[in-house]
């Protein structure tokens, strides 16, 4: 499989859709990767469906390294987006750049993502200007949750609407390689992307954008503490484990496990030397 690049994301637009899914860790990666996905995107959704946090405003910067270095262990392919977490780009430009490049130079990602609209394109600007590409992300922004007062549908209102295609007209032209568009109405998700040249992926945004997200753990229900109506779900590896589990756990205490195939055993003559040495009471 060909190695994806910036470039071949961008390219992609109006020809064909762009598949994204996170992924927190090696072999989530590496199966996604060998799926052939596009896009890794080290989420900091991972806070909620990993750490067990309420929202995402908890991840850190070390939280987003140690988890993008081990989703580039297992990628080959793919293009690696890490999310630089809440705060994380609020404090100043040098800071900004200093922690895109963090999880460029020490998580070897690909490329970032930050959310928000106006209020960021100063970051994107000064982030792509480092040699770092950026992803953008709109609509319903979960670093904002605080703001927003809960997971709701962006851009109903008249004035939202326009404020959101506005908004991305103006992430591309401050840099963005990309942009994410989470929990949008599908006709305004349509004209978004067909407002900017770059490509759009939706997340709750309908089947217009350029492209899907989703996170993995909903797609593959490992997480239930919330799924949204935007998800599909394609597997449910919850039932799996709590499945196995319940064999084990009745496997162990029937001593059906371990069996002989999952046993080492001493030579003969080992047994023979350490029963005559005294060591072993079992006579062979
Ligand atoms: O953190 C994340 O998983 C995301 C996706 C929902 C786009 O930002």
């Amino acid at each position: 499989m060909k190695k994806i690049t910036i470039e071949t994301i961008k390219r992609k637009k109006n020809k064909e859709k762009i598949t994204m899914l996170t992924a927190y860790d090696y072999p989530t990666a590496e199966i996604l990767d060998n799926a052939g996905i596009d896009i890794l995107l080290v989420g900091d959704s991972l806070g909620m469906v990993v750490l067990g946090y309420e929202d995402t405003t908890k991840v850190t910067m070390e939280d987003m390294l140690h988890h993008t270095k081990a989703v580039s262990r297992g990628s080959n392919h793919s293009l690696i987006v890490a999310d630089l977490p809440f705060l994380s780009y609020h404090l100043g430009i040098t800071e900004t750049i200093k922690n895109a490049g963090r999880l460029i130079s020490e998580g070897n990602a690909h490329a970032v993502k930050l959310e928000g609209g106006i209020t960021v394109l100063k970051q994107i600007h000064a982030i792509t200007g480092a040699g770092i590409p950026v992803m953008g992300h709109i609509g319903l922004t979960p670093q904002s949750i605080n703001q927003l007062g809960g997971y709701y549908i962006q851009g109903k209102s008249e004035n939202d609407a326009k404020r959101l295609i506005n908004e991305a007209i103006e992430i591309e032209k401050a840099g963005a390689f990309a942009i994410v568009l989470e929990c949008i109405p599908t006709e305004l998700a349509k004209k978004i992307s067909e407002s900017i040249k770059i490509p759009a992926i939706g997340i709750g945004a309908g089947p217009d954008c350029d492209g899907q997200v989703l996170v993995t753990h909903d797609l593959v229900g490992f997480y239930s503490r919330m799924v949204p109506k935007f998800v599909k779900q394609y597997a449910n590896i919850n039932q799996v484990i709590y499945n196995a589990t319940q064999t084990y756990i009745l496997d162990v205490k029937n001593k059906e496990f371990p069996s002989h195939d999952h046993m080492f055993h001493l030579s003969i003559e080992a047994l023979k030397k350490l029963h005559d040495g005294g060591i072993l009471d079992e006579s062979i």
